[in-house]
């Protein structure tokens, strides 16, 4: 039986864009979505993880790839003071997409503390993860607080997604296919049905898999949207020319034509009709263009991907963070206007022109290569 024969027609994530504009959540403001990050540590060694600073090869997989040397980490306070301001500001939803993997040993009091907050003050809360550190209590934990939890899968086949994600051996593979078996299972009952305003019926789904289109998935789509087609929402996203991934672009896009195939997949095949965050009625990235970061160091930025935005400050100068979102979004906007539209700046050919405007002789890891206009 296909997928689309015994799935309700349409999902929709808790949390992202388009659930809170059918719950009637959706605010005018500038502050729907805040993207908390903790500090890099992760237990897998993916090829493509925009957020290691060198090329991942097999000799140096044991390797620690994180290198990032922090000064002034954010208290547990101070996450929780930024979290209170955020829904005391109309926030809705948190979303915590990186840098490492939120649940590794180091970070996982830092993740569950800010899960406690978010739930401690009616937000959503949207947490990314590789699905391997999950047991009983972390699931029955999630569940308890409402957490939308998105599995990063790139691949349904073992050997496949054992190379991918430098896990060694495919009982990793295998642990975090049970685990997303076990989670979907205790969050049956969550899954709620909304309706649009033409009474189209949605599913709203906390759990889902998430998976970076590249040459080596991209024909197997069907596949991925197959497993527990009615338990968890599906989305795609498109590969970031960053980190790690900034050395293999001919492995995993090879030219630009590939690049415009997997634009047309993630819009055809995403359930959220794009990434994560994508605001579908105003074709932008919802964190952006209506959100703001901030990174383990307290900076602001404009997405878990990005570098921080000095000038911009830092949480501990207390600004108020609507008007540092406001200003934030106001030279996104400028970029667009000069640059030319797209849903995704870190993805704009010309982005290292927003992160570097006055130096014209600055090219990022992002733009190394002419990318097409894509999701
Ligand atoms: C950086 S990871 C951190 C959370 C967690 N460790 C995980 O892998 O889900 C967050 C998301 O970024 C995605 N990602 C990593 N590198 C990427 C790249 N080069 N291009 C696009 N997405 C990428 C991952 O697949 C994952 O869905
Ligand atoms: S994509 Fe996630 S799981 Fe993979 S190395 Fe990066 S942070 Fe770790």
């Amino acid at each position: 039986m296909n997928y689309n024969e015994h799935v309700m027609k349409n999902k929709c994530l808790v949390g992202g864009p388009h659930y809170l504009k059918l719950t009637g959540k959706w605010i005018t403001s500038p502050l729907n979505y805040l993207s908390l990050t903790v500090p890099f540590d992760c237990n897998y060694r993916c090829l493509k993880c925009a957020n290691s600073l060198e090329k991942i090869t097999y000799s140096n997989l044991s390797e620690d790839h994180t290198k990032r040397s922090y000064t002034n980490l954010l208290s547990d306070k101070e996450y929780e003071d930024i979290i209170s301001n955020f829904a005391d500001a109309g926030g809705r939803s948190i979303a915590v997409i990186g840098e490492g993997e939120p649940f590794h040993p180091k970070q996982i009091n830092l993740t569950k503390h800010i899960i406690s907050m978010a739930y401690k003050n009616s937000l959503n809360i949207i947490v990314f993860t590789n699905g391997a550190l999950l047991n009983n209590d972390l699931i029955n934990f999630l569940y308890e607080h409402d957490t939308t939890v998105l599995f990063s899968v790139d691949s349904l086949d073992r050997d496949q997604y054992t190379t991918l994600t430098g896990t060694g051996s495919g009982k990793i593979y295998d642990t975090v296919i049970r685990n997303i078996k076990k989670i979907s299972s205790v969050y049956q009952n969550k899954k709620t049905a909304l309706w649009d305003a033409e009474s189209n019926e949605y599913t709203a789904h906390y759990i889902g898999v998430h998976s970076v289109l590249s040459l080596h998935n991209i024909n197997d789509i069907e596949t991925i949207k197959s497993f527990l087609a009615n338990d968890v929402i599906h989305t795609f996203g498109l590969p970031l020319l960053k980190g790690a991934m900034s050395h293999r672009y001919e492995e995993f896009v090879g030219n630009e034509n590939n690049h415009l195939s997997f634009v047309d997949a993630v819009k055809a095949q995403s359930e959220t009709g794009g990434s994560i965050c994508y605001n579908r009625s105003q074709d932008k990235c919802a964190i952006m263009n209506n959100g703001i970061l901030i990174n383990p160091e307290g900076n602001y930025g404009v997405c878990n991907y990005s570098e921080a935005l000095k000038e911009f400050g830092n949480w501990r100068d207390h600004k108020s963070l609507l008007d540092v979102a406001l200003s934030i979004h106001q030279r996104v906007d400028a970029f667009f206007e000069e640059q030319g539209h797209l849903p995704c700046l870190l993805r704009h050919q010309h982005a290292s022109k927003f992160f570097h405007p006055t130096d014209l002789n600055t090219s990022s890891s992002t733009t190394q290569r002419k990318i097409p206009a894509l999701v």
